[in-house]
Formats: structure tokens, C-alpha cells, sequence
């Protein structure tokens, strides 16, 4: 069985502290960071590129989940390869890159981890022949550009389906779920078969972000123990 991990979401964080970020989520010993890269034509929203990315990468030991929600991502790999590490992930989007398998190669032969992420009304189906080139899917449950929205409801056969292809593979793959991912419906996403929560607002909207860590950690340690 794959270990229940958590991922914060920095993107609703403070940008002015970066640094304290960073530090809090050693602290609280979460298992990775998400980042969420976004050039405005992809979605709707515009955050950060290599140069900030690189700068996290120099500040933290904990593996990085790099989210590029960008066009033509493959004009992108080799510039965020060189600042990530090979326990790192860059996770490009299905409905993304024309060429799909070749772009997914091009991150293979970086030696870094290897995601997909699929919108919410992308068919599953479109990764089915590329499923041994990856490492982890990730599933949007909301429509991807920003944090603070609500989980699609309708997204819970696609988790459920897509650990059913992952579980039929050859290689071990990973199913992250990202957006609106809260204390109320983290359990009931992990049962469906995601074992890496990607959580946002609920974190960094809280009064107490590291109690808040503490609450969600103990529930996916709970969850893995009676699964
Ligand atoms: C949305 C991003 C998410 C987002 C999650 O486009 O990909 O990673 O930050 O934030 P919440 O948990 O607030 O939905
Ligand atoms: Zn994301």
C-alpha cells in the first residue's frame, strides 16, 4: 500500500515570508510542498516561474511537487530540471502538450519524477497508453487557477477509477488530488484511493496553519492504519 502523504499548497500563502513558509512546513514535517506555476493562458491566474522555484528548492529539504499549469509546458523542462532535484516531481497537464508521450519522456530523461495532471472534464482514457511513463497522476477536483475553491463532487469515481488504472500497472503510481481538499472530505478522497492530499486554503486560511498540519496528519495516519 502507498503511504498517505500530505502536500501543502503554498499558493495561498504569504509571498512576503517565504522563507517562514518554508520553515513551518519542516517544522510540521509534512511530506512534500506543492507549487503551483501558472502563465496566465493555461488558466486563467499568473504566479511564479524557475527563478522562485529555484529559490524554494535552496531553502527547503522537502521534496517538491511542481504543478505547471502551462501551454506548451515541454518549452519549460529543461529550465525547471535544472533547479529541481530528483526527488522532486514535475507535473505537466494532459490537455496541455500536443505531443504528450514525447514531452513525458523529455521529464524521464531529466531524472526527475514524473506527474500528469488531468482537469476535471478531461477523460482519464487519454492517459491510458502513457500510464508506464508515470510515477504519480494527479486528478484536479477543481477547475485549476486558484485556491479557495469548491471540491467537485463528481470527481470521486474519476479518484476511484483512476487508483483502479494505476493499481493495473506495472509501475507503482501515485494519485494526488488537488483543490478543495478540506477536513471535511480529505477521509472520503483518501478511501477513493488518493494517497497524496494536496491542501491549499484550508492551511494557509487558517488561524493556526500548524494545527491545522497536526489535525490533518493525524487523520491520514488514522486512515492508512484501519485501511
Ligand atoms: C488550483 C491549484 C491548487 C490550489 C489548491 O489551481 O492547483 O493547488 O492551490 O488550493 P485549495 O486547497 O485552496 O483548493
Ligand atoms: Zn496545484
Amino acid at each position: 500500500m502507498l503511504k498517505n502523504k500530505l502536500a501543502p499548497s503554498i499558493l495561498n500563502a504569504d509571498f512576503s515570508c517565504l522563507r517562514d513558509v518554508l520553515f513551518l512546513l519542516e517544522q510540521c514535517q509534512v511530506d512534500l510542498i506543492h507549487l503551483d506555476v501558472m502563465d496566465g493562458m493555461f488558466v486563467p491566474n499568473i504566479t511564479f516561474g524557475p527563478k522562485i522555484v529555484a529559490s524554494i528548492r535552496k531553502n527547503t529539504h522537502l521534496p517538491l511537487s511542481v504543478h505547471l499549469m502551462i501551454e506548451k509546458p515541454e518549452r519549460f523542462i529543461k529550465e525547471f530540471s535544472s533547479v529541481l532535484e530528483d526527488k522532486d516531481c514535475l507535473i505537466i497537464h494532459a490537455e496541455a502538450s500536443l505531443h504528450l508521450d514525447r514531452t513525458l519522456q523529455m521529464i524521464i530523461d531529466t531524472g526527475l519524477k514524473v506527474g500528469i495532471a488531468l482537469n476535471p472534464s478531461t477523460p482519464l482514457e487519454m492517459i491510458k497508453f502513457v500510464l508506464e511513463k508515470l510515477n504519480l497522476i494527479l486528478i484536479m477536483t477543481v477547475n485549476p487557477g486558484f485556491g479557495g475553491q469548491q471540491f467537485i463532487p463528481a470527481m470521486l469515481p474519476k479518484i476511484i477509477y483512476a487508483k483502479e488504472m494505476a493499481s493495473n500497472s506495472k509501475n507503482d503510481i501515485e494519485i494526488q488530488v488537488d483543490g478543495g481538499v478540506n477536513m471535511e472530505n480529505i477521509l472520503q478522497i483518501n478511501k477513493a484511493g488518493a494517497n497524496i492530499l494536496v491542501v491549499g486554503s484550508e492551511i494557509f486560511g487558517a488561524d493556526n496553519p500548524a494545527e491545522m498540519i497536526k489535525s490533518i496528519q493525524k487523520k491520514l495516519q488514522i486512515s492508512e492504519k484501519t485501511q
